[in-house]
């Protein structure tokens, strides 16, 4: 079942579960060596590319990501939340899920995804796992609550519904800062970051919700974000660096640089442009 919230309830708070399943001390050695190589060729899969929506991240990504940077029962936040993907994975690797989206066509596409993961009968297998640590999963999946929470909400509201130092992780994907929309933002909700069309307006409603979750992130937590920085004719907005400068100046410490290579996704004859983005993992000091 998934949680809807439209309102603020008692705020979530939650102790840590701290289970080792699925997390970095369980994997093997070659595993690890393939995480930290910093450049990652990961497509998003069939069903992924089928849902129609812009800027959707692939699961196989998150996985990765929740699992090098969190512990089975660990809350992790996504305040950009889409069509879902980080709450997927957080269901499907038995952490606590809560997203925020201010669109309700977004939203439903998130339940159906999670309705779909529960159906399957443990969630659905996010690797592929020596029996051992297939056995644990499912003892782990019984005890710890993983119920996923939808917030139907600006971002810049979450220090209503959590708790400060209630999280342990964040991980998201902004909004794609585009100065030039060429189909306009007829349509586009006024909370919605992507109608901010100045580059300092931009950072600075990022920085404000940057802000909120470095409240609600618990001493050593981690706050990871795909970022993409945008290039308009000779002009190039570095927003991976000037993210990583602001978070820095919030006492976030820079943990890891990944460069997600996007190239196989487009055709080689006529790829021109950006066709990467940047991971960037902070850590709260
Ligand atoms: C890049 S997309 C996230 C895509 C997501 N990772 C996925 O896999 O589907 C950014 C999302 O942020 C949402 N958004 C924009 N401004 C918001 C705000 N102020 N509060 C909450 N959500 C917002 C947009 O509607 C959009 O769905």
């Amino acid at each position: 079942m998934v949680i809807l919230l439209n309102n603020p309830p008692a705020l979530i708070n939650k102790a840590r579960a701290n289970y080792d399943v699925l997390s970095w001390s369980t994997l093997d050695n070659a595993t690890i060596a393939r995480w930290l190589t910093s450049v990652w060729d990961i497509q998003r899969s069939k069903e992924e590319k089928k849902l129609g929506v812009q800027q959707v991240m692939p699961m196989e990504l998150i996985n990765r990501l929740i699992i090098m940077y969190s512990k089975a029962g660990d809350v992790v936040v996504d305040p950009f939340m889409g069509s879902g993907s980080t709450l997927a994975s957080t269901y499907a690797l038995i952490r606590k899920g809560v997203g925020f989206e201010i669109y309700d066509d977004l939203i439903n596409i998130a339940i159906k995804r999670l309705k779909e993961l529960e159906e399957e009968s443990r969630g659905f297998a996010p690797l592929t796992l020596p029996d051992r640590l297939t056995l644990e999963m499912d003892m782990v999946r019984q005890k710890v609550d993983h119920e996923p929470i939808i917030i139907k909400d600006d971002a810049r509201n979450m220090d209503k519904y959590l708790e400060r130092e209630s999280v342990d992780i964040a991980l998201t994907a902004p909004p794609r800062f585009n100065p030039a929309p060429s189909g306009g933002l007829r349509g586009l909700d006024p909370r919605d970051l992507a109608v901010i069309t100045n580059y300092e307006n931009y950072m600075g409603e990022l920085g404000k919700i940057i802000a909120k979750l470095w409240t609600i992130l618990r001493k050593g937590g981690f706050m990871i974000m795909t970022v993409e920085d945008a290039m308009v004719g000779p002009i190039i907005y570095p927003l991976h660096v000037d993210l990583i400068t602001m978070m820095k100046g919030m006492n976030f410490n820079l943990r890891n640089i990944i460069i997600w290579d996007k190239r196989k996704e487009y055709d080689p004859k006529t790829i021109t442009g950006i066709v990467h983005e940047y991971i960037i993992v902070m850590e709260k000091s």
